[in-house]
């Protein structure tokens, strides 16, 4: 386990795009922690870290946002998904298959769903404003 205190958008960027140097493809990376948490911010990082210069933004209507790259970054927003069906059209397990980066907010909801080897990032506010506490699970490091 990982622990990260964040004082700013900036840091948990920072520590996002740090991170994503020891993940492969084929990884899930899965976000669990409310709204404005800094779930997207983390993406943002972690999108820049693999080298990414689209705009990264919840894909709260699309669900998923595929933002290229080698291996792909892929961005799901499952606030909405709630059964297997919404899952499967989401497209979720073909990117598993494709061996793509999954960035996946509200992970709360697919929780079953969720590979064995999923690195858990979770998000919390910590004693001020700016400040986040980042539990990061599962990197095997
Ligand atoms: N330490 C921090 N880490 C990440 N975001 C932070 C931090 N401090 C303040 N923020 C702010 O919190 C908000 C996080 O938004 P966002 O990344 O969209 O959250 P989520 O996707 O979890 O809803 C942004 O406005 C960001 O600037
Ligand atoms: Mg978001």
């Amino acid at each position: 386990m990982l622990k990260f205190h964040s004082k700013s958008t900036e840091e948990t960027e920072n520590f996002a795009a740090e991170l994503v140097q020891k993940i492969g493809g084929g990884t899930v990376i899965a976000f669990f922690g409310g709204l404005g948490m800094g779930k997207t911010a983390f993406t943002r990082g972690l999108a820049r870290g693999m080298g990414i210069t689209d705009d990264v933004s919840s894909p709260t209507f699309a669900i998923v946002n595929d933002y290229g790259g080698k291996p792909p970054l892929v961005h799901f927003d499952m606030y909405k998904v709630s059964t297997w069906e919404d899952l499967y059209s989401s497209g979720f397990f073909d990117y598993c298959d494709m061996g793509a980066v999954l960035a996946v907010e509200w992970s709360e909801n697919i929780e079953n769903a969720l590979p064995e080897n999923t690195v858990r990032v979770y998000i919390e506010k910590g004693n001020s404003e700016n400040e986040r506490i980042i539990t990061v699970e599962g990197m095997n490091i």
